[in-house]
């Protein structure tokens, strides 16, 4: 094993100038394989670019380019089909596959690295790949603002206690509540594409770090990938990675927004609250207690955050410092980035499926609202409309809520002769500001948690999401 390992090593591209092989636990240290050959298709591409371009230039012949075309053709069947065989003493995606081809096609695949370097192909398939992904995760959260939606839309007259400090406030419509949820993810998706115009540019021709002899054509390449551009600068190129810390950025605030709602979920379903109840499917029992029916899958949203604002930090940490250009530090730039686009995947697919198989217990929320004094800063912008300033009706309205609070009743639930006791300005016309109906309706301007507006919003909200 270990002679056969040691004259795979000899094997090695880089490995003339050696006297003798890395250790084993080398190996397994700097080797990427296990990790970056989910990166195999987009290498793949970016392979089969190159080549064009090569080809195009004359750097190679037709004959290598149809050889290396069909050679990259097989391996990407192999790697489908789990066929390909993987070897860590090949270190990683790029050289496996190069390894591959070879032995597949002969020079034409020694040929394929002229005026190429793994260190712009590694920052090339990486931008692939989060290119693609940074699709995929946009379509996703796209799917979850409409989940959020049809529930809105079904509660838009839904009465629920509005917090402050998590104490009631004011009472809001439960479909106002769910569109502030698709106004973060509005801007989540914003601010992916914005970082998607950044990750969208070719590194393929800075090569090692400071270009390449070969009198290449990096626009050619460019439009056959996809890429908006080329990066301008060969150091650059292969150092930069700021896209995968600004996506991974986008990620926390998606992530952190999830986590409120999140948050917010396992309160309303704590028995305590019993405002909703989530379908048993996104939910476990106790070992022990027989009674208890956990949120894990919002509880769990809520404690992934963590690992992803974690990879934001560990990607910060690892670009800290380094000195141009291209260091191996950046073989750590992978785990973070793919665990961070899976767990997005997993989360937004999980919540839009939870979102639809939601029950919300109206009655409670309104009992919750009623309460909880809802309406007295209503009862307060009565008076002030009659003349009082708003101070002094502030503390008439404590006093009222204090009176209503000895009697356990609501404020609508106080006679009008029980009201004037407070102020002899209140009038008859005050109960229909007191109701929870009332109190919403008379929030009506654009933003505000009247039902009318929030109609409004949501038919806003459904014509932005089919033009996208
Ligand atoms: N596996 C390496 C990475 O992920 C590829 C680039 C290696 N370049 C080098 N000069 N060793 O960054």
């Amino acid at each position: 094993m270990e002679k056969k390992a040691a004259v795979e090593m000899n094997a090695k591209t880089w490995s003339g100038r050696f006297n003798e092989p890395v250790t084993q636990l080398v190996q397994r240290y700097t080797a990427s394989i296990n990790f970056d050959k989910r990166l195999a298709e987009y290498d793949i591409q970016g392979s089969l670019a190159h080549a064009q371009m090569l080809s195009s230039v004359g750097i190679i012949n037709s004959i290598d380019l149809v050889a290396i075309e069909q050679g990259l053709s097989q391996i990407l069947e192999e790697i489908r089909n789990n066929r390909f065989e993987w070897q860590i003493e090949l270190e990683d995606v790029h050289l496996n596959i190069e390894k591959r081809l070879t032995a597949l096609i002969g020079d034409a695949g020694k040929r394929l690295h002229t005026a190429r370097s793994r260190n712009d192909q590694v920052a090339t398939d990486i931008r692939l790949y989060l290119r693609a992904s940074i699709d995929e995760i946009t379509q996703l959260i796209q799917s979850l603002q409409r989940a959020l939606l049809d529930l809105a839309e079904q509660h838009i007259e839904t009465v629920m206690p509005g917090f402050t400090h998590l104490q009631v406030a004011q009472p809001v419509s439960f479909g106002h509540h769910l569109m502030a949820y698709y106004e973060m993810l509005g801007r989540d998706i914003a601010r992916l594409l914005d970082c998607r115009k950044r990750v969208n540019k070719l590194p393929l021709g800075a090569a090692a770090l400071a270009g390449t002899s070969y009198p290449i054509d990096r626009e050619m390449v460019a439009q056959l990938l996809g890429f908006e551009g080329i990066c301008l600068n060969s150091l650059d190129a292969v150092s930069d990675r700021d896209f995968a810390i600004e996506f991974c950025a986008c990620a926390a605030l998606l992530m952190t927004h999830l986590s409120r709602f999140s948050e917010e979920l396992i309160i309303w379903m704590s028995p305590a609250f019993n405002f909703i109840q989530l379908a048993d499917r996104f939910c476990t029992g106790s070992s022990i207690m027989p009674q208890k029916k956990n949120p894990d899958v919002p509880e769990l949203v809520r404690g992934k955050t963590g690992r992803i604002n974690g990879h934001l930090v560990a990607l910060l940490t690892l670009m800290k410092s380094q000195p141009l250009a291209y260091n191996k530090d950046n073989q750590e730039d992978k785990e973070p980035l793919f665990d961070t686009v899976d767990t997005l995947v997993a989360t937004l697919r999980i919540y839009t499926d939870m979102l639809s198989g939601i029950t919300i217990n109206q009655d409670v929320m309104r009992q919750a609202a009623m309460r909880g004094y809802a309406t007295a800063t209503d009862l307060a912008d009565y008076l002030v409309k009659k003349g009082l300033p708003f101070r002094d009706a502030h503390e008439i309205v404590a006093q009222a809520v204090r009176f209503a609070e000895n009697k356990s009743c609501d404020l609508s639930e106080l006679s009008l002769s029980e009201l004037k006791q407070f102020s002899s300005i209140i009038e008859q016309d005050i109960f229909s500001f007191l109701t929870l109906e009332g109190s919403m309706n008379s929030r009506n301007h654009p933003g505000g948690t009247a039902p009318a507006q929030v109609r409004a919003a949501i038919v806003q909200a459904r014509k932005e999401l089919s033009n996208h």
